[in-house]
């Protein structure tokens, strides 16, 4: 078991772009997901990323995008006080894959995809040397489904991720209060 998360993990730092396919869906474009989103759930092959105040925990709000971007309307919670910030996330030449510059170079996957429902986006960067990566799910409503969530950690899982390294955002004060 450890053994295949291993080698799971070793593919992970391998190749990144060979693990995204992005949407399989050829009718899905982009622009779909527009509009307002809340943070569900997240996961990362570095949990210590996930804890509170840490890069990682910001607060979809909304998402516009634009002919060269993503621009993500996020709160960030800075000594409990909810802190807007807006971020953009370049398109590049790959479909479905984006650049940001953001507590360092990140490359972002928009991976699954219902555009009334939910979206997985999945980032990558280097610290210290170590591919990290972060899944996160955003979804349309404050609640997510069952089924959703288990479309969440069946991806998780595929991407070496273990179910405990899975935080579920629902449960904490996500700044929807600072939400107009
Ligand atoms: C996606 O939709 C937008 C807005 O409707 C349109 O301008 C754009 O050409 C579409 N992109 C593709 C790849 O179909
Ligand atoms: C958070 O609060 C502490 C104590 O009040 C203060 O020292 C620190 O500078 C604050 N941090 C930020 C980022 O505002
Ligand atoms: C995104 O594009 C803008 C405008 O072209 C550029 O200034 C910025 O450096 C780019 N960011 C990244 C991370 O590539
Ligand atoms: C998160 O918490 C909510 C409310 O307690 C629950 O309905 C949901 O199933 C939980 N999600 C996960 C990923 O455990």
């Amino acid at each position: 078991m450890s053994l295949l998360l291993l080698a799971t993990g070793l593919t992970l730092l391998g190749s990144p772009q060979t693990l995204h396919q992005g949407p399989q869906d050829s009718n899905f474009n982009e622009t779909l997901v527009s509009g307002d989103w809340f943070s569900a759930a997240l996961a990362s092959n570095r949990p210590r990323l996930l804890q509170e105040g840490a890069d990682a925990q910001l607060f979809i709000h909304s998402i516009q995008v634009t002919p060269r971007a993503l621009q993500l309307h996020l709160h960030r919670k800075v000594n409990g006080t909810c802190v807007p910030v807006m971020t953009v996330a370049n398109k590049t030449k790959r479909k479905f894959q984006y650049l940001m510059e953001y507590g360092g170079q990140k490359r972002i996957f928009l991976e699954e995809v219902d555009p009334k429902s939910y979206v997985i986006f999945c980032t990558h960067h280097k610290e210290h040397g170590k591919e990290t990566v972060v899944v996160t799910l955003f979804s349309r409503t404050p609640k997510v489904t069952q089924d959703t969530l288990l479309i969440f950690k069946n991806y998780c899982k595929s991407h070496g991720i273990h179910k405990t390294n899975i935080i579920n955002v629902t449960k904490a004060d996500h700044c929807l209060h600072a939400r107009q």
